[in-house]
């Protein structure tokens, strides 16, 4: 049994976050500025500068088709070819230590459709975790993310069956399960409640605010009502730009802009 490990257990620094600029500097976890995508000669993201902080969630909320999803694939590596900056824990995630790859264990992304190997659920978990010493620690690592994914007593005693026997909302939780496993030190959620039924998206909901205690979460949603309930912070988007980011409770209760009043009263923006 592991249930005595604390969540500062589960989620050890990777060394990479120990590679931080002098102290004097203000160090946030995600520092995005001025970045911008083009995809097939069309303006995708432009002039994106925001914060992520420490801890806690941030949510990024916008009409379909703002560029949401793609800001989260440039912010781990999953795009390159954006121009701008992105500093991961103070350093330039194009310079990062082992490049991309590497960037992409310690910047999680959690996809809006759950997608699970044609594997058990334990080789789903155990999916990223690499070396000998995490290895040997797999069965403890198992339990601990399934822990902080809300799963482990839905399927502790079924490991080995296939993961593609769950439903769609366990399955949702056995990715963030496996993404937390490697101990990313930022994750990106997309819409990870959108296909969940109440109960799941509760469970996945409480996973997050545990996760977020000890790591960032910037976690994309079209329900306002979830972002308010979650993020400490909100970043409005439209047409590919940050158009309004503060304080949650400022943004929903007295939004400085007109665009994101509308947004907020009718779901819609007609900024493009
Ligand atoms: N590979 C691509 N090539 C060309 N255009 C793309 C590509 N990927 C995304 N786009 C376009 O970029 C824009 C932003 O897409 P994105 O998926 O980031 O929006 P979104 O805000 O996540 O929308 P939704 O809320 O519907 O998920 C859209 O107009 C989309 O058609
Ligand atoms: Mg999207």
């Amino acid at each position: 049994m592991v249930a005595d490990l604390t969540q500062a257990d589960c989620l050890r620094v990777p060394a990479q976050s120990l590679e931080k600029p002098s102290s004097n500097m203000e160090v946030t976890a995600l520092q995005v500025e001025q970045l911008g995508l083009q995809l097939d000669g069309k303006v995708i993201l432009q002039d994106v500068s925001f914060s992520l902080p420490t801890s806690g969630v941030t949510s990024v909320i916008g009409p379909s088709g703002a560029g949401k999803s793609s800001l989260l694939r440039c912010l781990n590596g999953l795009l390159t070819q954006w121009s701008g900056t992105v500093l991961v824990d103070g350093a330039d995630s194009r310079q990062w230590r082992g490049g991309w790859d590497r960037l992409r264990r310690h910047v999680g992304l959690i996809a809006q459709k759950p997608v699970v190997f044609d594997a058990s659920i334990r080789a789903n978990v155990c999916f990223g975790i690499h070396g000998w010493r995490q290895r040997r620690r797999a069965d403890e690592l198992v339990e601990i993310s399934l822990r902080q994914a809300a799963l482990w007593d839905e399927v502790k005693d079924r490991l080995d069956a296939p993961a593609a026997t769950l439903s769609v909302g366990q399955q949702q939780r056995l990715c963030i399960a496996r993404a937390v496993a490697i101990k990313p030190a930022i994750l990106l959620l997309d819409e990870p409640t959108a296909s969940l039924d109440p109960r799941s998206k509760q469970l996945v909901e409480q996973s997050m605010q545990r996760l977020a205690r000890d790591i960032p979460l910037l976690c994309v949603t079209h329900d306002l009502e979830q972002a308010q309930r979650l993020a400490g912070r909100t970043i409005f988007m439209c047409d590919g730009r940050v158009i309004e980011e503060g304080e949650s409770n400022q943004l929903f209760s007295q939004p400085e802009c007109i665009e994101t009043r509308e947004f907020l009263r009718w779901s819609v923006c007609d900024c493009n």
